[in-house]
């Protein structure tokens, strides 16, 4: 076992509810085993800028109900120069830090890579309401945000019942569909578009005629953000409130178009992510014990796991489409055919829950 005096904890990027059971986590399990705690403030800009606190049993005391993250959160520009680094590996010296925690999504990631390559041992913790870490089944955040969207939806559907209408609801999600696939099937949403799966909007806009016809009155599109399309002038703009137009014109179903943006990313967390953030903050202190580094704790099969970073962001990047050139070229034949296999699996599953979001909509 490796011995460490003291480790930081920090979280990165978009918050998400559940970071704080994380960090609530990370800090007892430490404590627990001798190691003293500090919170880095604002992200890796907490670093740069020498923002660093205690925590103690005490600090972390009640934080496991509360959304947000009571350590602040950043998107760090600075970090990624060598400048920056530079100041944050001073900062880590002269604070005494031997190791760091960061909860965060694929940018998080980077940053922590990053440290690692400098010789700081660290550990990443799926911290994303968006749940697009594709080495992980689940990232924290994914379900309080989801029980969130349901929430709103099941409002929108009371009054779309009322009134005879249809509502176009976009959720967050980056270019993952998992939080509108998911929250359209659980809310009876007509008709779910996102952005790993072509949409066909003719077929949609018969579906709900049809509907409408037979007697349906409140009606939810749910689309994810990540569906763009062209205006006409070659400017990229989002699909949800176009398609929103396109049905109020095309069906005589009197349509409104909700943009759910931050409201999901707030609030309480659920059961699932107090637990799964609190499993996910102690295992990273025992892969620091354990002298591991630049690795991401992840969930497959519903058991913990962890994962090289750099594997995971290029698999990410292999996923979504997104391979630089040279990429692969450190991986091994073997290390590649896994991550494809990963990826066909991810969108075997995706296609499944999109056929049966399909299939019950009628
Ligand atoms: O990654 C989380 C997320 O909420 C995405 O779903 C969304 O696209 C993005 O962050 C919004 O970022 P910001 O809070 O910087 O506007």
């Amino acid at each position: 076992m490796v011995k460490f005096r003291k480790i930081g904890v920090l979280t990165s990027g978009g918050d998400a509810p559940g970071m704080n059971a994380v960090v609530r986590a990370v800090t007892r399990s430490a404590l627990a085993k001798n190691i003293e705690v500090v919170g880095i403030m604002g992200g890796y800009s907490g670093l740069i800028n020498e923002k660093i606190v205690p925590l103690t049993a005490r600090s972390v005391s009640n934080v496991i109900t509360q959304g947000g993250t009571f350590l602040y959160s950043d998107r760090c520009l600075e970090f990624k120069t060598e400048e920056g680094m530079a100041k944050a590996i001073a900062t880590l010296k002269k604070y005494e830090i031997d190791a760091v925690v960061v909860c965060g999504g694929d940018g998080t990631f980077r940053g922590a890579t990053d440290l690692a390559l400098h010789g700081i041992p660290t550990i990443g913790v799926t911290g994303t309401i968006d749940n697009d870490i594709t080495a992980s089944d689940y990232t924290i955040g994914f379900d309080t945000a989801m029980n969130t969207v349901i929430d709103v939806v099941d409002r929108l559907r009371d009054t779309c019942e009322s009134h005879a209408r249809c509502n176009v609801v976009e959720v967050m999600g980056r270019d993952c569909g998992d939080i509108a696939l998911m929250t359209g099937i659980a809310t009876g949403a007509v008709a779910v578009c996102i952005p790993e799966i072509p949409f066909d909007e003719e077929l949609v806009i018969e579906k709900i005629k049809k509907a409408a016809l037979s007697g349906k009155r409140g009606m939810v599109v749910t689309v994810s953000e990540g569906v763009f399309v062209d205006d006409g002038n070659g400017k990229q703009i989002p699909y949800g409130e176009v398609l929103a137009k396109a049905i109020d014109d095309k069906t005589g179903v009197e349509t409104k178009f909700a943009r759910l943006a931050h409201i999901v990313r707030g609030g309480s967390p659920t059961l699932r992510d107090r637990l799964t953030a609190t499993r996910m903050g102690a295992k990273a202190v025992d892969l620091l014990l354990e002298g591991k580094s630049n690795l991401v704790v992840i969930e497959k099969e519903d058991k913990l796991d962890s994962i090289d970073i750099v594997f995971a962001l290029t698999l990410d990047r292999m996923y979504k489409g997104k391979l630089k050139d040279g990429d692969l070229d450190k991986f091994s034949a073997e290390d590649v055919a896994k991550m494809e296999a990963l990826c066909q699996e991810r969108r075997d599953k995706l296609k499944v829950l999109y056929d049966l979001a399909y299939q019950v909509s009628q």
